[in-house]
């Protein structure tokens, strides 16, 4: 798992796009991102998965499982290595989170990422991933599964400036093959209700925080 296969050319002006645009805005919205030979396989591997695959997503750090179906309402399942689709999905990843510390410096040290599955009518409210200076996720990632969707079908990403900010900067329609890359303490954002089933996966890069024999982030 260890051998880094080459990056075709494309991925490394991928990289420099998402990386030019961090730096300048702090957030990227970018279509057909990943390869459609690892996105296609990884979509009809998440749709043979069963319902007992998944978990309900919690709110908060260190798993304190705080339900609450007016917040979010999507189910889980964490990224594994072991599964063959979940790992090209990981490796990749991993080349971005490499190509992104050598354009920019920021140290990112890790990946985790959850296959979220919002039934239909699910949503999730108005959050920020991190709170400044208060975790160790640094950049938050969204990788979208569905195909054809259209605004009709609700469910888009909303993202805010700040959070005096009423109206969003950007609209996004979770649209099989576009990622969403932004700083996770900067920018408020909601997942407006979905009228279908919507599929993704979302991420966090994180910094190594630990200090005097506490390992955070936590294992
Ligand atoms: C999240 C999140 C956005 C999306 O899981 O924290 O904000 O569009 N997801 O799925
Ligand atoms: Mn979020």
């Amino acid at each position: 798992m260890n051998a880094i296969t080459p990056l075709p050319v494309e991925a490394e002006a991928l990289f420099d796009r998402i990386a030019d645009a961090l730096a300048e805005t702090g957030y990227c919205i970018i279509p057909d991102a990943l390869p459609e030979n690892l996105t296609l396989p990884l979509h009809r591997y998440l749709q043979r998965l069963h319902d007992e695959d998944f978990h309900r997503a919690g709110i908060g750090r260190d798993q304190e499982h705080q339900l609450n179906r007016r917040v979010r309402g999507d189910e889980i399942r964490w990224l594994s290595p072991e599964q063959p689709e979940e790992a090209r999905y990981l490796e990749w990843m991993s080349a971005l989170r490499l190509g992104i510390n050598r354009r920019l410096m920021m140290g990112l040290f890790d990946y985790e990422c959850h296959f979220a599955r919002y039934p239909e009518g699910a949503f999730y409210r108005r959050h920020l991933d991190a709170f400044q200076g208060r975790t160790n996720r640094v950049l938050s990632t969204v990788y979208y599964l569905n195909p054809d969707w259209s605004a009709d079908d609700g469910g888009e990403l909303l993202i805010y400036a700040d959070e005096q900010s009423r109206e969003p900067l950007e609209r996004v329609l979770p649209t099989q093959g576009t990622l969403v890359v932004f700083l996770s303490d900067r920018f408020p954002h909601e997942v407006l209700p979905a009228r279908r089933e919507r599929l993704s996966v979302t991420g966090w890069y994180r910094v190594n925080n630990s200090l005097g024999g506490q390992v955070d982030p936590p294992r």
